[in-house]
């Protein structure tokens, strides 16, 4: 299994765990983490939830193979499912970002409580660079937290950025040396346990009460964009450049 799920001593924890691949999600892996995150709502004993990659990688992002050869075709999709389940978890998530975190790798980020971020954690949104468009709300999310001008940078261009930039913009909570992220995040995670745990719950919801709307129409109006062009000529000259390792040739294209 590419996701280990666990409850100990009150938090869930969710790993993702296909470091050959470095750690890209599948339909399976999605569907998975999206069970796991509905199931944490009505599990007592779960006081947080805990997302965490391995030692040298987050996630990649969305298999590419996958999209190529089985796009999310409706809003059952196991990818909008997670979405759905992220966004609705009642319970406070906490991310522990090591290594890469790509296209959903940092988009995800957006819709966590906390998060910590190693060092050598490198992130990025290059879905243009994909033929694609910004999921997740990072098209509404992004320019708010960093302005138009620097979403741009990210979000047009697919400028990575660092652990110490994710901080710096707000996606993060802090930086720390690779090694201690895991553990930090745990022990951060741990917190809940001596919190009261339906003033956490309303506390959540009311911080997220004002976007919530906005966040949930722009993934549909994102995914319905995003459904069209997986199908595009450039999309497929993306896919194709990147498992025959080359840049992708978009010349021809108006
Ligand atoms: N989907 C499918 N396979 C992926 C993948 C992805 N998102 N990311 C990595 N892989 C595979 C590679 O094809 C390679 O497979 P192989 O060993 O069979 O050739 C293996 O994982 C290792 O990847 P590789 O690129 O050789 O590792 P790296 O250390 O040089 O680079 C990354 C790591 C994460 C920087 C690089 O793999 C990458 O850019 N991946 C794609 C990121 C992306 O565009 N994601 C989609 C966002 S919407």
């Amino acid at each position: 299994m590419s996701i280990k799920t666990a409850i100990v001593n009150g938090v869930a924890s969710i790993e993702i765990a296909r470091p050959e691949k470095k750690n890209a999600l599948t339909r399976a892996m999605y569907q998975e983490m999206a069970d796991t995150l509905v199931a944490v709502n009505s599990d007592k004993t779960v006081r947080a939830v805990l997302i965490q990659g391995q030692p040298n990688i987050f996630t990649s992002g969305n298999d590419i193979e996958d999209f190529m050869s089985s796009p999310p075709r409706d809003e059952e999709a196991p990818v909008f499912q997670f979405m759905r389940a992220l966004v609705g978890c009642e319970k406070p998530v906490i991310a522990a970002v090591n290594g890469a975190a790509i296209g959903i790798g940092t988009t995800l980020l957006l819709h966590c409580d906390l998060v910590y971020v190693a060092d050598d954690a490198r992130l990025a949104m290059p879905f243009v660079g994909l033929g694609l468009v910004p999921e997740f709300a990072s098209s509404l999310i992004v320019p708010r937290l960093l302005g138009h001008a620097k979403a741009a940078e990210k979000l047009l261009l697919g400028d990575p950025f660092t652990g110490a930039d994710a901080a710096e913009c707000g996606i993060a909570n802090a930086v720390l040396p690779a090694a201690e992220v895991a553990n930090h995040a745990r022990r951060v995670a741990e917190r809940f346990n001596t919190l009261a745990p339906s003033a956490v719950r309303e506390s959540k919801r009311l911080m997220r009460r004002h976007s919530a709307e906005q966040v949930q129409e722009t993934i549909k109006v994102e995914a319905e964009i995003f459904g069209a062009r997986l199908r595009s000529p450039e999309a497929m000259e993306a896919f194709q450049a990147f498992f025959q390792k080359r840049a992708p040739d978009f010349s021809k294209f108006d």
